[in-house]
């Protein structure tokens, strides 16, 4: 057995951890933490009373290096590399999912906040599964990409190479409200969500240079990315239409077999995607056509899972040796 911990207990991140930690054949859950600790998960989270029993402490780096062998920063940005840094000298593997070390230093610095831990960003592993498995096995600090570019990324990486690279993606994504965390804000209140659409940042979001970051990085290509995510009146879920011109012609469907044949988790549908089907699962679906030089790219993840948590936990598992699909939910909530 590994024992893990998950600081950030009592967030909604940190809750999906700790309910797939502790069906976990291998992971033994020996730590949880929030920033005042002095509670118990149960009273955090009513939904696991009788179910699991157990102290949340007040997060320190301390006790984490005296409990765990690896451990899940399920914080915010900034929060986390305070942390991480002085758990990595200690030789814990950290797993965080935060931006804190997803991204080239300049490009955080530029959209998020100075960094803190700049000797360490260039050690992270980006924890987008079937792009960088290999490096997962034997890293010791990981980066979970944000739940839209997790999406965005499976869905139009395939395809890069057969699309002009002149003209400019555009992502049209719809989350979900936990996408924002547990913390109530105006755009996040039920009167104004519920019955409601809308768009936030539009243009200007932070998951833009991820995207192209992680598009130039993997297939080495420079093309900018026009984002616009939306709000929907929705627990758990995000879609992501992709829209792109195409430089030759292709069988889309053909293109995303060939690439994720070997995916067990990517699942590649031959009518449009919805959320609901992905829903409590690591699965992202995937669809896409083509109308002449357009191309249309459909993506749905479920952002607390396979948009954070149950990426996260794939990490863990092939940081440890264990197999991919070890303690992964895959039957989703339908109906
Ligand atoms: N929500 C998503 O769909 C999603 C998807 C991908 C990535 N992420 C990223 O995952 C991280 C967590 O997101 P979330 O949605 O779970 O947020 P959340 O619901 O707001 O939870 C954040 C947690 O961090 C804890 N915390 C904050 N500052 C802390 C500190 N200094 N020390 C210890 N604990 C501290 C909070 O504990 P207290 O109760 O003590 O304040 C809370 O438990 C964020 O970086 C987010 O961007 C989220």
């Amino acid at each position: 057995m590994v024992n893990v911990g998950v600081v950030g207990a009592s967030g909604y991140t940190g809750l999906e951890l700790v309910k797939m930690i502790i069906n976990h054949p291998k992971f033994e859950l020996k730590y949880l933490a929030t920033s005042t600790g002095d509670t118990t998960i149960e009273q955090l989270h009513p939904s696991l009373k009788d179910v699991i029993t157990k102290d949340v402490q007040k997060a320190t780096v301390e006790s984490v290096v005296d409990s765990c062998e690896l451990v899940f920063l399920a914080l915010p940005h900034k929060a986390s590399m305070g942390f991480a840094k002085d758990l990595i000298d200690k030789g814990i593997k950290v797993v965080d999912l935060s931006a804190d070390y997803r991204l080239d230093l300049d490009t955080y610095e530029k959209h998020y906040c100075p960094h803190e831990d700049k000797k360490n960003i260039d050690q992270s592993v980006y924890a987008l599964i079937e792009y960088y498995r290999d490096e997962l096995k034997s890293a010791k600090l990981v980066a979970g990409p944000g739940c839209y570019p997790t999406a965005t990324l499976l869905g139009i990486l395939p395809f890069i190479p057969y699309i002009d690279s002149s003209i400019p993606l555009f992502v049209d994504a719809k989350s979900g409200v936990s996408g924002a965390g547990k913390k109530l804000s105006e755009t996040t209140h039920f009167v104004t969500i519920n019955d409601n659409i809308f768009a936030y940042n539009p243009l200007k979001h932070r998951h833009a240079p991820e995207i192209a970051e992680k598009i130039k990085k993997i297939q080495g290509v420079d093309i900018s990315v026009n984002f616009v995510p939306h709000l929907i009146p929705a627990t758990r879920g995000e879609l992501v239409s992709v829209y792109a011109v195409l430089k030759e012609d292709i069988d889309p469907i053909e293109v995303l077999k060939e690439r994720y044949k070997d995916d067990k988790f990517i699942r590649i549908r031959e009518k449009p995607v919805d959320i609901k089907s992905t829903a409590g699962t690591h699965f992202c679906d995937i669809y896409a056509s083509t109308n002449g030089n357009a191309l249309f790219v459909s993506s749905a993840i479920d952002n607390l899972l396979r948009g954070a948590s149950s990426q996260a936990l794939v990490a863990a598992n092939l940081m440890c040796g264990f197999d991919e699909e070890m303690g992964i939910p895959i039957v989703s909530y339908m109906p």
